[in-house]
């Protein structure tokens, strides 16, 4: 993969050492440019002229098709959304419950998955069964946790595809298998998957996937796609609705709801310059190829793990290697607070990560920008933060 020529692309991370995708991604000038353009395009030619809104549509199916070869799953299958937590939204109020229903989670998820599931809980009568999983924990165990804790009581499985808090990559597709067996449902928070990791919605044998566009594909805030199994949509109901209800309405209230499309849940007037910024940013990712682009976040996450394990003072929480590993790392520094450690970082060396405040830890992310320097640069810092830890 061509580093400089992308970093080229990337004019304003050259000031800095930016290792926090996993949170918020950069956008190169080939997403800022496709957003900048559509604005102007809109402002200045009468946003509802018939040619502007021709293409205001085509941003819109353009990004289905684009997303479907991302997660390869049919255009028809993908919803857009605001971000992850919004199509978690839409699952969680859509699915048809009765008070007696188990949902299967687990202990190291984020707010994102957790909130709404209380949420439902308290709202609708559902169990939350919780599934712990302990930092050592390799794939088998947590298929085992989660087989013991799946019954045939269990109508949905959650879980993000890559925990935020550790970084472990999730076995979803032997989740999926135990989770279906008993005529569960499969809702994974992706989150931290697409433009992370190569995806294929098949081969992970899930019924939902929830994903942002301003992480790991270094799209803009506000876009998202949401994957649903085309024989599942009939089953999940639009609880918010907008102009994709229905086609065929009357002033006397009669209406002809769409049940079989994912047009059911579109609302109303929403950003095709943010669409075009997040189409600029997957095309991108799909010229340069997922499996190159999984392969370089994970070369550089090697590189980090080799040298936080040579530090002295330093417990690493993520997992050293093997199938549960990503390009996401969470580290303590003996005796250094997470939060004031990430500061200085940022003060001392212009490096951005972020504190895991659950895990009392710092996470890095290394995305297929960066640079073997950037990571001995902020091995170096760390290391200067350990020892005066220990002083
Ligand atoms: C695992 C996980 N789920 C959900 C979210 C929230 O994502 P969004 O802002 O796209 O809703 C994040 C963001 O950091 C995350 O890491």
């Amino acid at each position: 993969m061509d580093v400089k020529k992308i970093r080229s692309l990337m004019p304003n991370i050259n000031d800095m050492t930016y290792l926090n995708t996993g949170w918020s991604g950069p956008s190169p000038t080939y997403v800022v440019d496709a957003i900048k353009s559509r604005l102007e395009i809109e402002s200045f030619n009468g946003p509802t002229s018939p040619e502007i809104l021709e293409s205001g549509q085509k941003i819109m199916s353009d990004s289905k098709m684009l997303v479907s070869k991302l997660f390869n799953c049919m255009p028809e299958e993908v919803v857009l959304t605001d971000n992850t937590t919004d199509g978690i939204n839409l699952i969680l109020n859509g699915l048809p419950w009765k008070p007696g229903d188990e949902v299967v989670l687990c202990d190291l998820e984020h707010p994102s998955v957790l909130l709404p599931a209380y949420n439902l809980q308290s709202s609708k009568g559902v169990r939350l069964r919780m599934v712990s999983i302990d930092l050592s924990s390799n794939h088998n165990d947590i298929k085992q946790s989660f087989a013991s804790t799946i019954t045939g009581r269990t109508r949905l499985v959650m879980f993000s595809h890559i925990q935020y808090s550790t970084g472990l990559r999730m076995p979803v597709s032997a989740i999926a298998s135990i989770a279906h067996k008993v005529g569960a449902r499969v809702l994974v928070d992706g989150a931290q998957g697409p433009g992370h990791i190569d995806l294929d919605m098949n081969a992970l044998g899930v019924d939902f996937y929830s994903s942002p566009g301003q992480k790991w594909l270094l799209g803009p805030d506000q876009t998202g796609a949401l994957f649903i199994k085309h024989n599942l949509i009939p089953e999940v109901q639009p609880s918010r609705i907008g102009f994709g209800f229905s086609s065929n309405f009357n002033l006397e209230g009669r209406f002809d709801a769409v049940t079989q499309s994912v047009d059911k849940f579109s609302m109303s007037t929403t950003s095709a310059p943010l669409r075009a910024g997040y189409n600029a940013a997957i095309t991108k990712i799909l010229e340069l190829k997922m499996p190159n682009v999984e392969k370089r976040n994970l070369e550089l996450t090697k590189i980090l793990k080799e040298g936080l394990s040579s530090i002295d003072g330093i417990n690493i929480l993520t997992p050293l290697d093997g199938n549960e590993c990503s390009a996401l790392t969470t580290f303590q520094i003996n005796g250094a607070d997470e939060s004031e450690a990430v500061l200085q970082l940022w003060k001392n060396d212009k490096i951005v990560i972020r504190a895991i405040q659950s895990q009392k830890g710092m996470r890095v992310s290394t995305s297929f920008f960066n640079t073997e320097d950037e990571i001995n640069k902020l091995v170096d810092a760390i290391e200067q933060l350990s020892n005066k830890a220990k002083a």
